[in-house]
């Protein structure tokens, strides 16, 4: 029997807008009705709703499916209402966590191309818990989120085999101005803020941050932190 295109191994192509619909549509049921067969829900599936060059930046960008679901779990289990992941890319860990949770969740991204894949993707999910801002983190204020995830979103500043596009100004002087204010305002966040790191942030967390959880998954662990005071 003939291969349906996507059984066909993801060829690097643009869908049209009708595979697309169907794709997401497909992933969604999925996901809210926690089928996470490997064989039908994978990162390789899930990243066909994203361009070429998206999809290629995936191994190392993007938050694997394994990753986010488990987050999603703690997400819940920490009644979590209001999610800032900063750096959000692509938006795929904000989409997969506000497909599996209730939290009102916000994708913050420097780069433009990535806001706007990211935004197109919210609407084929249409999911109305999500929200994408393109800008700098550190243009929005973090007091109002009751929980912060990063990914290692600084990396690319201080690794040039990682950078996705040369179109930042990136230098090591600019990654340790990044963490200090990262430090700084984790400080002056409200006291029982949840911290989650997947590759962490780069630097350790201020000592007011006791670690919840940590467990391996992806190619990493998966750590949670709360702030005592
Ligand atoms: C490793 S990727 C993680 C993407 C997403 N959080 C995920 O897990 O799928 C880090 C992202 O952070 C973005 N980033 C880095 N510094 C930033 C800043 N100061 N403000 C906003 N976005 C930033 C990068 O452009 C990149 O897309």
């Amino acid at each position: 029997m003939k291969k349906s295109r996507i059984e066909n191994h993801y060829e690097p192509q643009i869908l049209t807008k009708q595979e697309l619909g169907s794709i997401t549509k497909g992933l969604k049921r999925k996901l809210q009705s926690h089928d996470f067969d490997h064989e039908t829900l994978n990162d390789d599936l899930f990243d066909l709703i994203f361009s070429p060059e998206v999809r290629n930046h995936s191994k190392i960008h993007w938050t694997p499916l394994s990753v986010a679901i488990k987050a999603s779990e703690i997400i819940k289990e920490l009644k979590v209402e209001r999610l800032l992941d900063v750096g959000s890319g692509c938006g795929k860990f904000c989409l997969l966590t506000s497909i599996l949770t209730e939290a009102q969740v916000t994708g913050v991204e420097q780069r433009d191309f990535l806001a706007v894949a990211a935004k197109k993707a919210k609407n084929l999910f249409q999911l109305s818990n999500l929200n994408f801002i393109h800008g700098s983190a550190f243009d929005l204020s973090w007091k109002e989120f009751d929980c912060l995830y990063f990914y290692n979103p600084f990396c690319e500043q201080k690794t040039p085999e990682r950078r996705m596009r040369n179109d930042l100004n990136m230098n090591e002087s600019i990654y340790n101005s990044y963490l200090q204010i990262t430090i700084n305002r984790l400080r002056e966040q409200n006291a029982g803020t949840k911290v989650i790191t997947y590759y962490g942030l780069g630097a350790a967390l201020p000592d007011e941050y006791k670690l919840k959880y940590h467990k391996a998954v992806g190619s990493d662990f998966l750590k949670v932190w709360e702030k005592q005071n």
